[in-house]
């Protein structure tokens, strides 16, 4: 099925989705995105640059411009004004202001939306308002400037007032955040934060009384403690996962005319750290059980030129080191894990990051051990390994203003690492947390008819993610969210088939496993503090789904 275009319309994207209908004298320009199942109406000019999601619909007379991202979704009247330039009779350079409308937003007919801003998920802006702050989730707005006036249920009925109120739609008690009473989030990161208080804000207090901010003791103590934790001789504290995939391959000499192993079912960063050195990522299946990578297909994907294989321990289940660890022997491959998604998991008893020649591990805020900020870091056995990393991420300094080597700005700060330390110390607590609703899910799912994970039997999981797998999974996606539960997908468009890896001369087909998961894979809350009660309501509002399945 292709698109649909009005003889009128004048059409230069080639990136416009299966079922889309562009309606007359409609402008799209190249490099512009359009998804699925759209419908652009008449006098539309859409810019390059401009993203909008699948099911979007946009009346007539709207100029969607560079910098506007639309969720899959939103809907949008007639002759809404956007814009992506905050000040237009500055004559300081010209600088890009993004707007994002979060999906299932609607915006009413002639509001005007001022650039810089994000349109809350399943928000309402009311017709002719003028939108100049941020619209939380299932707000309605109204006015100029538009102000919150009620909420939108989960259902799409907009209840003027404060809340809690009942909509007189449906009946559901509705609430301001989430448009629906006790709607379940994703992950939750207040109530992690509400976990550690208050020793979480004395160790901010404690950093800010030393007045080191960088590579300074805590940075320190940190690698010793997170070094120790993994069961290996050091860590070196960088700014994220993907400095630490990067510098690790760098520092175990892996550059340009190489070739790195990992699998085209993970997060583009694994891809980006192997490219940033210089080598090129040559991606391999995953195993269908497991989702992680499959040794026969490692095996299959080495050359003359390889390098190194990068597993990565997707969505925290460890990768099958034991056979991945023979391949690389057997070819004499450097081991880098990609540990991202995976701290504290265990494979045969062995913590991940102990089995490569080093591992990578990101900080980001929603990992199980995540900063409050970007963070990363490089755990490895060799101390050779280790010194160069810690060279290449500080300017390749050896002493002050003393470079050895070209090396970059790419530390750890101190309060990241010293909120790092504090939640360190209860990240197992967190990951049997984890288990423990993952263990929930596993019982109840199959009797709802969606195929849930399955952590294989020497391994420890850590469900950083919990991937189920579902054949009608944006339609059950839809149904999660009008109940107010909020999901995931990892990853709707896989490595091989993203436009950035397009050199990479991949196409659709080459990894059937990988490509089955981007279509089935969703993603349901989890986080360790998730009650058994919120693990029931989404396995009921998955039953209630039922025979969609
Ligand atoms: C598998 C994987 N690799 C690498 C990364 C990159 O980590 P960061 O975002 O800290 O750069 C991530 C982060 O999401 C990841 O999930």
């Amino acid at each position: 099925m292709a698109f649909e275009r009005h003889p009128t319309a004048l059409v230069e994207s080639d990136a416009i989705g299966d079922g889309t209908r562009i309606w007359a004298f409609v402008h799209v320009l190249a490099g512009a995105v359009i998804g699925r199942g759209c419908n652009v109406g008449d006098h539309c000019y859409i810019e390059a640059g401009a993203v909008i999601g699948d099911d979007v619909t946009i009346k007539n007379g709207v100029s969607i411009w560079d910098g506007v991202t639309i969720e899959r979704g939103v809907f949008i009247g007639p002759n809404v004004t956007l814009t992506n330039d905050r000040r237009p009779r500055s004559r300081a350079p010209w600088t890009l202001s993004r707007t994002l409308i979060r999906e299932g937003a609607t915006i009413g007919a002639n509001a005007t939306v001022l650039p810089g801003l994000t349109i809350g998920a399943f928000s309402m802006v009311a017709a002719g308002a003028v939108v100049t702050r941020d619209v939380p989730p299932h707000a309605l707005v109204i006015g100029n400037p538009a102000r919150v006036e009620g909420v939108v249920c989960a259902c799409g009925a907009t209840v003027r007032g404060s809340s809690p109120q009942t909509c007189r739609d449906c009946g559901r008690d509705v609430e301001a955040r989430h448009g629906v009473a006790g709607a379940i989030p994703f992950v939750d990161l207040g109530a992690n934060v509400a976990d550690l208080s208050p020793d979480v804000f004395e160790v901010l207090r404690r950093v800010v009384a030393a007045g080191r901010y960088i590579l300074g003791p805590e940075v320190a103590a940190f690698e010793r403690e997170f070094a120790a934790y993994c069961g290996v001789d050091g860590a070196v504290g960088l700014d994220s996962g993907t400095s630490a995939l990067e510098l690790a391959l760098r520092a175990l000499g892996i550059g340009p005319g190489d070739e790195g192993v990992t699998q085209a079912n993970t997060f583009i960063a694994t891809a980006s750290g192997i490219r940033y050195t210089g080598a090129t990522p040559v991606l391999a299946d995953v195993d269908p059980v497991t989702y992680t990578l499959d040794p026969a297909a490692l095996e299959r994907a080495i050359t003359p030129r390889t390098k190194a294989v990068i597993p990565v321990h997707l969505y925290g289940q460890p990768a099958s080191m034991t056979a991945i660890g023979a391949v690389a022997a057997a070819h004499g491959l450097a081991v880098v894990e990609d540990a991202c998604q995976a701290h504290g998991a265990r494979y045969r008893d062995r913590i991940v990051g102990s089995f490569g020649d080093a591992a990578a591990f990101s900080f980001y805020p929603s990992k199980n051990l995540g900063a409050f900020g970007d963070a990363g870091a490089v755990v490895s056995r060799r101390p050779d390994v280790l010194e160069r990393v810690r060279g290449l991420r500080d300017y390749g300094q050896t002493a002050k203003y003393e470079h050895a080597v070209v090396g970059y700005n790419r530390r750890l700060d101190e309060l990241h690492a010293a909120v790092l330390r504090l939640k360190l110390g209860r990240l197992d607590a967190w990951n049997d947390r984890r288990r423990e609703a993952a263990a929930l899910y596993d019982a109840a799912l199959p009797g709802v008819g969606v195929v849930p994970p399955r952590a294989a039997p020497d391994r420890t999981h850590v469900y950083h993610v919990y991937a189920i797998r579902v054949r009608d999974r944006d339609g059950l996606r839809a149904h999660l969210a009008t109940l107010g539960i909020q999901t995931g997908i990892h990853y709707p468009v896989p490595v091989h088939l993203q436009p950035a890896c397009a050199d990479l001369g991949y196409r659709r087909g080459d990894f059937p496993v990988t490509e089955v998961l981007a279509a089935e894979e969703l993603s349901l809350p989890m986080y360790p503090e998730i009650s058994a009660e919120q693990v029931k309501r989404v396995v009921d509002a998955i039953g209630a789904f039922g025979g969609r399945l």
